[in-house]
């Protein structure tokens, strides 16, 4: 089968220097959410193709599906785009990707969608192509109490439709219609390519549209079909900024919805943001003003939030993030993260560690029962189990030319305001005495301290005080 999805308009309302289907919807480009519904419905019928229709200077949907291509070649989809150098109308956009179209036999369905309907269904494209089956295609239509704007839906004394006719080529009569076209249809191939031959712009807008496709169909004695859209939100488009906001929100809902309904707490939807793409485990609660992105994994009993932004992180069973920062970091069974705390790239806080306030951790694994409650970085670093971290440790781990890894081994202890020199290891159980910089290995069960000798001068204090108040503009006072 094949689907065309038109995308060559650049949404000037957006006013942007992007093309209005790249702006991301809940992670993903407005485009994407097409495609992959049009894919969901198609992979059932491989082998499928999607021709997309892009306009000049879309480079980023270009380079987008190139990026995104092994993944649909994977689902059995072949992705095509077609440039359409003059944005000359719906009907020409079909008509850029009519190469897409050999090949197929006369009597299969090519389905027509514009690229800026995000919230469309696979199991509405689908009922719409069954309810094309047998005739020459059919339009999914919905009805709205303001149509201004839309095409509206002409049909016959016996109520089957006859055409489609624009908005601005309306009289006022027809007006009054409230069924429009969504922009959604299924053509048969050979009613479609014929029917395409005809299109003029002898219209209000000088271009050619494609929904005049229906009416050349029905002088024929073809038969288009219609199905009635209940879920208007699947037709709805984006056309600027608040329309986005709009569909995000309600994207947002969803999703809020579907998890509440599995058994996960959400506090405050309205200030919770949950891409699609995340799972949450039950019972689980999420505090307000908690973001959960992309590819993220959360077990059961977790406590998450508020204020916490979690992004392709991988959590277990009962882990505990407060006021934190998560990118890329997979947290144990029963840790606990922040108020406060950082973790970058290829952080693994192991079970039952602890991160506290002011803690970044990159590219570092925090072992079993571990903690670094206060102030710290670590990074390149291997801290095994049992081992406390004090407050103001940091790992220097890099030389302003490369980084070099830091070890600590069980159950050591760093005491406060260390400085680890990587590459270092610190032995199993070894002490560093607070204010060291450690340069060398300090070996198991050590203690080590690398700091100034502490001097006391008896006395001194009184002595200085005198010399000040003999001298009250300052002075030579290297002399003490
Ligand atoms: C279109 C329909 C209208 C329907 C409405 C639903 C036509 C003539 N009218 O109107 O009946 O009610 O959608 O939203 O089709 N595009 C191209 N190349 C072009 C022109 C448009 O790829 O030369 C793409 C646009 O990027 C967009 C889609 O086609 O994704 C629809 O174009 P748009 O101009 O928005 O048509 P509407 O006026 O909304
Ligand atoms: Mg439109």
């Amino acid at each position: 089968m094949l689907a065309v999805i038109m995308a060559a308009g650049f949404g000037t309302r957006m006013k942007s220097k992007h093309a209005k289907v790249m702006f991301p919807l809940a992670g993903k480009p407005i485009i994407g959410w097409v495609t992959d519904a049009v894919a969901c419905f198609l992979e059932t019928r491989p082998p499928a193709t999607i021709a997309i229709v892009v306009g000049p200077e879309m480079e980023e949907i270009h380079a987008w599906f190139h990026q995104q291509m092994p993944m649909f070649q994977k689902r059995g989809i072949t992705i095509k785009l077609f440039n359409q150098e003059k944005r000359l109308g719906t009907g020409h956009a079909v008509k850029t990707a009519s190469s897409a179209f050999e090949g197929l036999l006369d009597d299969e369905k090519v389905l027509i969608l514009n690229g800026d309907v995000p919230l469309v269904q696979p199991a509405t494209l689908s009922a719409l192509v069954r309810a094309a089956q047998d005739k020459a295609g059919a339009v999914l239509t919905m009805n709205l109490s303001d149509p201004r704007g839309y095409g509206r839906i002409i049909r016959n004394d016996q109520g089957m439709m006859g055409q489609i006719i624009e908005d601005k080529d309306l009289d006022m009569n027809q007006r009054a219609i409230s069924e429009v076209n969504t922009g959604i249809y299924a053509f048969s191939v050979h009613s479609l390519r014929d029917a395409i031959g005809k299109l003029s712009n002898d219209n209000a807008q000088g271009e050619y549209y494609l929904p005049e496709v229906v009416h050349h169909i029905s002088t024929q004695n073809g038969v288009v079909g219609t199905l009635i859209l209940q879920d208007l939100w699947e037709a709805r488009g984006v056309n600027n900024r608040y329309e986005l906001s709009m569909i995000e929100q309600e994207v947002n809902h969803r999703v809020s919805k579907h998890w509440m309904l599995e058994g996960v707490t959400i506090v405050d939807p309205q200030t919770t943001y949950i891409h699609p793409t995340v799972s949450l485990g039950m019972d689980t609660i999420v505090m307000p003003m908690t973001t959960i992105y992309g590819n993220t994994h959360i077990g059961q009993d977790c406590v998450i939030g508020p204020m916490t932004q979690l992004v392709d992180c991988r959590l277990g069973n009962g882990v505990r993030v407060e006021r934190s920062h998560c990118k890329q970091a997979q947290i144990d069974d029963h840790a606990q993260v922040g108020p406060f705390a950082r973790l970058r790239e290829g952080s693994i806080i192991e079970r039952n560690a602890r991160v506290g306030n002011y803690v970044e951790l990159k590219k570092t694994r925090l072992g079993k029962g571990s903690k670094a409650q206060h102030l710290t970085y670590l990074g390149d670093a291997v801290v095994e189990d049992d081992v406390n971290v004090g407050a103001g440790t940091i790992t220097c781990n890099y030389d302003g030319y490369a980084k070099y890894p830091t070890t600590i081994r069980t159950g050591a202890f760093i005491g406060s305001n260390t400085a680890l020199v990587a590459p270092v290891v610190i032995g199993k159980g070894a002490i560093i005495g607070a204010g060291s910089t450690i340069t060398r290995d300090v070996p198991d069960n050590a203690l080590s301290i690398g700091r100034g000798r502490q001097v006391n001068k008896e006395g001194y204090a009184e002595e200085y005080r005198k010399f000040r108040e003999g001298n009250p503009k300052g002075g030579d006072d290297r002399a003490l």
